[in-house]
């Protein structure tokens, strides 16, 4: 675009610009001096518009080659770094004549914007290839678990021995742990001499404010009474007072709470927490857990209850379990047993036979209590506790690790 003239006469004095002679040059004088030429600068700017093209392919196709970020980067500076080629082309825009840049401007903008988006493009598959994992994934492998609580070996004895009982027609039963001692004993047919009403033997407590007479009238009225009963009546004349709500000792007294709101049939079981003022030592805790159980319909016989018995222990304990009745004095059933089994489990422990339970045929005196005829009605009801069975299942030798939350014996079971 820049032609060279060259100025000066050599041989004669006198200079010349062109058609203009300046004689007063020296001669022998000359210098070149750069003038715009319309050919020159015509070729220039086809050949700036020409070059966009094949720059801008190049680029392209390198950029697209790189196999990896560092190659990309440096397929970049290549072309689009400060002294990149088609950077170089870029800088060339500002030379072209003033009508020629708008449109040559347009063009190599748009081949730049062509060549960042297939940087772009590339950088982003580059990337991902990057993060995927080198090896290929093999979907055939198992898959990872994630790490599951489970429930506390108590809970789950607890809910097989539920499972059990559901499967013969018995319901779940709950009451309250704080009891007052009607419930647990009264009615119970448990006399005010017997030892588990010694204050070292349950844990008695005063509640801030005891409910009074109208309030406990009041909720004795709710509990449908289908008879009356004497020790009953006496009761309402006179609520019990603070030192007489405790802890209750054992979840028989929910047999109680439950038949003075529902008329027989009664087929119920009844896990809970129980309490005892025992020191606590490899078989004691001051808290433990019980399943209460209590039949009572028409001509209920000690069959019925050797029967289901039979059948839990057998569920709970294996098939080769066996159980056996012992004579024994419960004041809320007559006759009353203890219960043995024997099993793998029991021999395991150098044992023949193992005392699991009490049980016995419901009182007269308890079905009196809470208004049921006993000329009509007939029952069953035992009691055991949960710990000493999950503790011949598994082979614990001592009740506290139960309750010390130490993952490393939970996760065991
Ligand atoms: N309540 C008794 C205890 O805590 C267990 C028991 C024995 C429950 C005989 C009963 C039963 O229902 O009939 O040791």
């Amino acid at each position: 675009m820049w032609a060279l003239l060259r100025l000066g006469q050599p041989r004669s004095g006198g200079g010349s610009i062109g058609d203009v002679t300046y004689p007063n040059w020296p001669a022998g004088f000359s210098f070149v001096l750069p003038v715009p030429c319309p050919i020159l600068l015509r070729h220039f700017v086809m050949s700036f518009v020409e070059e966009i093209e094949p720059l801008k392919q190049a680029a392209i196709t390198e950029l697209n080659a790189a196999a990896d970020l560092a190659s990309l980067e440096q397929a970049r500076v290549h072309h689009l770094g400060a002294n990149g080629r088609f950077t170089a082309l870029l800088k060339q825009l500002g030379s072209l004549p003033k009508d020629q840049k708008p449109a040559a401007g347009k063009s190599v903008n748009a081949a730049k914007s062509e060549i960042e988006s297939a940087l772009a493009k590339r950088k982003a598959d580059l990337e991902l290839q990057a993060s995927l994992p080198k090896e290929p994934t093999d979907f055939t492998l198992p898959g990872r678990r994630r790490p599951l609580g489970k429930l506390h070996p108590l809970s789950q004895v607890t809910e097989d021995i539920v499972r059990s009982f559901r499967k013969i027609g018995f319901v779940v039963a709950d009451g309250p742990e704080v009891e007052d001692e009607y419930h647990c004993f009264d009615a119970l047919n448990t006399p005010a001499d017997h030892p588990a009403r010694d204050t070292q033997d349950t844990f008695y407590v005063q509640p801030p404010q005891a409910p009074t007479a109208i309030e406990l009238r009041q909720e004795q009225q709710k509990a449908s009474s289908l008879q009356p009963s004497p020790l009953k009546e006496e009761r309402e004349k006179t609520p019990p007072s603070r030192s007489e709500i405790l802890l209750r000792t054992h979840t028989s007294s929910v047999q109680i709470r439950v038949m003075e709101k529902q008329k027989p049939p009664v087929r119920i079981i009844v896990p809970g927490r129980v309490y005892r003022r025992d020191n606590a030592d490899a078989t004691h805790n001051p808290t433990f857990h019980q399943v209460e159980g209590l039949y009572v319909d028409k001509d209920v016989t000690v069959g019925d209850l050797k029967g289901t018995v039979e059948f839990v222990f057998k569920e709970l304990m294996g098939e080769e379990t066996r159980i056996r009745f012992r004579p024994h004095y419960f004041s809320y059933t007559e006759p009353s047993f203890e219960i043995d089994f024997s099993s793998p489990l029991t021999r395991k422990m150098g044992k023949e036979w193992l005392e699991i339970a009490g049980c016995g045929m419901v009182h007269p005196k308890v079905f009196e209590n809470v208004g049921y005829d006993p000329e009509v009605w007939t029952g069953w009801a035992f009691g055991f506790g949960i710990e000493r069975i999950a503790m011949i299942r598994y082979g614990i030798n001592d009740i506290r690790l139960f309750y010390e939350n130490d993952v490393r014996f939970l996760r065991q079971f």
